[in-house]
């Protein structure tokens, strides 16, 4: 139990590759699997034993606060430190600096959906003795990634931040052990990028970077798609939680919600507060908003609804956001990607987007 380490969470970015849903709520307050994203990251950390937690905000900062408080309903101690000029992660790191009293820190990317065992990373950390440890995990595609290799020993060799060729598929999992004192070096009052320039520094100056690899489940939430899949993970139990508000299956309905017996809800999706689903309706992996309304024999797959928005009769919402409020007239089909700003209103049959068009 790591009862003597304190966390620091980043929840400071604009969100902007989940647009329109990051207009009205920073990336790690969205609705995810009954509650915000950031309480199932915050239950990890307190399970592991930790219970000071130091939040780098900056977008919609005061979102945070209103909801955690100062976090003794999740027997947490919760401080709140706000950039008025986004100050960059590892500028973010250093602005809580003086919040800290442990001799080793774990930081955390405020997006990062993970289920890795953290005492394991701290303890990589001690035996290594060293200045700080990464937490690293082999994906599918580095490129969109820092790209981190190590040598026999698992000491970093190198930190290449979203590089065209990357030289392995290890990459940073956005998980680190800080030594107190190093958070201390970074250079205050100006923006630093812990990517770009303080590992890349610390490894030039021969310090002991360390990595820790791992097969935990593990996702960045930062695309609509990886947060649809994360949401659908966590209501089906595969990626751990333990602020999970019910236990894990097929969906998760909130309170409120009514689901006709006709329609089918599956593969992990979430009914949110008062949402109603109608006759014949299929919805699959989705993630429904408080109070959104899917009409009779609609399908979603993948789908993101948004607050009170209404997906007509018959319409077909694939892998697509549509924004709060918004209404997608009865026979319209959405597909690949697609992104539906709030409050617009599409015609019925106005909309007829498919790959084979
Ligand atoms: N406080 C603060 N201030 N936080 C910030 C700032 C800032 O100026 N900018 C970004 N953050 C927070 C974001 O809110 C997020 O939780 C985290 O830092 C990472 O930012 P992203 O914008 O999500 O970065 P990324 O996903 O492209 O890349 C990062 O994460 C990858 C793993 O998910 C990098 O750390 C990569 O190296 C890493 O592989
Ligand atoms: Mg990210």
């Amino acid at each position: 139990m790591l009862h003597d380490v304190e966390a620091v969470v980043l929840v400071g970015g604009k969100g902007t590759r989940l647009r329109p849903l990051t207009l009205s709520a920073p990336k790690p307050m969205l609705p995810t699997a009954g509650v915000p994203f950031l309480a199932h990251l915050l239950s990890r950390i307190r399970q592991a034993g930790v219970r000071r937690v130091v939040l780098g905000t900056s977008y919609l900062a005061e979102t945070f606060s209103d909801h955690f408080g100062d976090g003794s309903a999740m027997d947490m101690e919760i401080s709140y430190v706000v950039e008025n000029q986004p100050l960059g992660t590892g500028g973010g790191i250093r602005n809580v600096f003086k919040y800290l009293s442990a001799d080793d820190v774990l930081v955390f990317n405020g997006d990062v959906l993970c289920g890795t065992d953290l005492t394991a990373v701290v303890d990589t950390h001690r035996r290594t003795d060293a200045d700080v440890t990464l937490h690293l995990v082999r994906v599918q595609n580095p490129r969109a990634f820092g790209c981190v290799p190590t040598d026999d020993d698992g000491r970093v060799t190198a930190f290449l931040e979203k590089t065209e060729d990357p030289p392995t598929d290890q990459i940073n999992a956005g998980c680190y052990v800080f030594r107190r004192d190093v958070i201390e070096s970074i250079p205050e009052g100006r923006p630093v990028s812990v990517e770009r320039e303080t590992f890349p520094d610390l490894l030039a100056s021969g310090a002991r970077v360390s990595g820790h690899v791992d097969n935990a489940y593990w996702r960045d939430m930062g695309t609509p798609l990886d947060l649809v899949h994360g949401s659908a993970d966590l209501v089906r139990g595969v990626a751990p939680s333990a602020a999970l508000p019910g236990p894990p299956g097929e969906s998760l309905v909130l309170n409120g919600a009514t689901v006709d017996r006709t329609a089918r809800v599956f593969g992990g999706t979430t009914v949110g507060r008062g949402v109603t689903i109608g006759r014949g309706a299929r919805v699959e992996g989705s993630m429904l908003f408080d109070g959104a309304v899917v009409e009779d024999n609609a399908r979603l797959v993948y789908a993101v609804i948004g607050a009170g928005a209404r997906v007509g009769e018959g319409a077909v919402v694939h892998d697509t956001v549509i924004g709060d409020r918004a209404v997608v007239g009865a026979g319209c089909e959405l597909r690949r990607g697609m992104r539906i700003w709030p409050e617009v209103v599409l015609p019925p049959h106005g909309v007829r987007f498919s790959p084979d068009v």
